[in-house]
């Protein structure tokens, strides 16, 4: 969904906040009976991403698919349907493989109580029963939302990594999105995971933000910085009204525009260079001894709907409203409103609402536009020879659109890589090769900007 198509066709894929060209559009050809057919075949590990959607108010940025509620009785309900879910999933896919990532992301996970979140554990190991001893078991944490237990719960359930949201440190941009939390409160919630033996600590930042100038964000960084996070995940703002009224907040005017986003951009990969890290795909940054940054270095990285992982080839699960699944031939979204997600699961039927089948198509230039986003690279004899075609010829027209960009990658019959700076642009780069996006680009509808 890089701010454009997928933002539009899977409002909010996964838990990583992110959009991308992905070469593919839902049908509604896809049918419930063919989801299930898939479910039932399926022998690989697994990769579970549970969506817990509720937080306690809006930010007014917020792209993401949440429900804004008090009461516990809410988060309760929803519990109640994400048990009986999992024991539909039971009935219908292979549960007794292995399972080697989880993902709970949201909304704000930890807005669920300690025991709630236990009791969902539980559940989840009490369907999943094959949890792999090096399962990379991952959190999404609002740090105003995080408390001792649940940290300890978190942790002794098997929890290696949390990402933290943070957005940005400078008061005045906090006051302007609706979201004040203090860089003590973010210190403490870091320093509570890493007592509990939390490793991996990622930090969530966006630029883009009314009132953001190059200076405001490099004191927001230097301030992320001091915290020592393994890595951060740096977003441009999407901004789509039209989709999300909380962003209607904003006076268009505060929003920075392209070229100070794109200097900001360019100021973290400088910074942070000096500072450690790498750019590791799109809007990603590692340090070098993360498992991600050599992951990208040896060309296998890899990015799913749970974001940039290392875990390549497992089937993923989407599990709880609007959640995504995803299979090499296949793509499965949730319904996205609560009455349809529990109508279903009450008639004893996934909350399965549509899909894409992949065709060969898809399925090629899926892999061409992934390969250009995890390892900023293409082994153009590796794509010829598993899909049978020559890359030239398939993709002429996509390659006339790409030497738009011909200053920022370079191209032989083997290999095309792309450069430093055009690292920084490799949404628009992926672009090329995606039918659907140019489709819509035909159309005017292109619905937010890429940088
Ligand atoms: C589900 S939220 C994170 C968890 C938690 N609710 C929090 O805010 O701390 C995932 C991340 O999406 C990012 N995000 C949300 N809306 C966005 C938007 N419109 N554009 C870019 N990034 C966005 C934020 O960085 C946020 O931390
Ligand atoms: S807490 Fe996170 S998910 Fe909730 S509104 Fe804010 S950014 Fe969105």
């Amino acid at each position: 969904m890089r701010d454009y198509k997928a933002f539009v066709k899977f409002s909010k894929p996964g838990p990583r906040y992110t959009s991308y060209p992905t070469a593919v559009e839902f049908s509604k050809d896809f049918s419930y009976e063919q989801y299930l057919q898939i479910l039932r075949q399926q022998s690989k590990d697994l990769s579970l991403y549970f969506h817990l959607p509720f937080c306690r108010s809006a930010c007014y940025f917020c792209g993401c698919n949440v429900i804004y509620t008090s009461k516990d009785e809410n988060k309760e309900r929803y519990l109640g349907y994400l048990f009986k879910e999992l024991d539909l999933l039971e009935k219908f896919t292979n549960t007794k493989r292995k399972v080697v990532q989880m993902h709970f992301g949201g909304g704000t996970p930890t807005f669920f109580s300690a025991n709630q979140l236990q009791r969902l554990i539980e559940k989840i190991k009490s369907i999943f029963v094959n949890f792999d001893k090096k399962a990379e078991l991952s959190c999404e944490i609002d740090p105003r939302f995080l408390n001792e237990e649940q940290t300890k719960v978190l942790t002794e359930n098997g929890f290696n990594r949390v990402s933290f949201g943070v957005q940005d440190f400078d008061e005045r941009v906090q006051k302007e999105i609706h979201r004040i939390q203090s860089f003590e409160l973010t210190q403490e919630a870091v320093n509570l995971v890493r007592t509990y033996g939390i490793k991996s600590v990622n930090m969530d930042l966006i630029y883009g933000l009314p009132l953001q100038s190059l200076k405001s964000f490099e004191n927001t960084l230097k301030k992320g910085l001091e915290l020592d996070p393994d890595r951060f995940a740096i977003f441009s703002y999407a901004h789509v009204p039209w989709l999300k009224k909380n962003m209607r907040k904003f006076n268009e005017k505060d929003l920075p525009g392209p070229n100070i986003k794109l200097e900001i951009l360019e100021f973290c990969e400088h910074f942070l260079g000096e500072n450690g890290y790498e750019m590791v795909g799109m809007d990603h940054f590692a340090k070098k001894d993360d498992e991600l940054f050599k992951a990208l270095k040896n060309g296998s990285l890899h990015r799913n709907f749970q974001g940039y992982t290392t875990k390549k080839g497992a089937d993923l699960l989407g599990i709880g409203l609007t959640s995504i699944g995803e299979g090499q031939r296949h793509y499965a979204q949730n319904f996205k409103d609560m009455p349809s997600y529990e109508n279903a699961i009450d008639n004893g039927s996934l909350p399965f609402e549509r899909g894409i089948l992949l065709d060969f198509d898809d399925e090629l230039r899926k892999a061409v536009i992934m390969s250009l986003m995890a390892n900023f690279s293409l082994d153009i004899k590796g794509v010829e020879a598993r899909f049978g075609v020559s890359f030239f010829e398939y993709f002429r027209k996509d390659l006339e659109l790409l030497s738009e960009y011909k200053h920022f990658y370079t191209v032989d019959k083997d290999s095309l890589k792309v450069n430093e700076t055009g690292v920084l642009l490799i949404r628009n780069l992926a672009m090329c090769f995606d039918k659907y996006m140019k489709k819509l680009s035909e159309e005017k509808k292109v619905f937010s900007k890429t940088v």
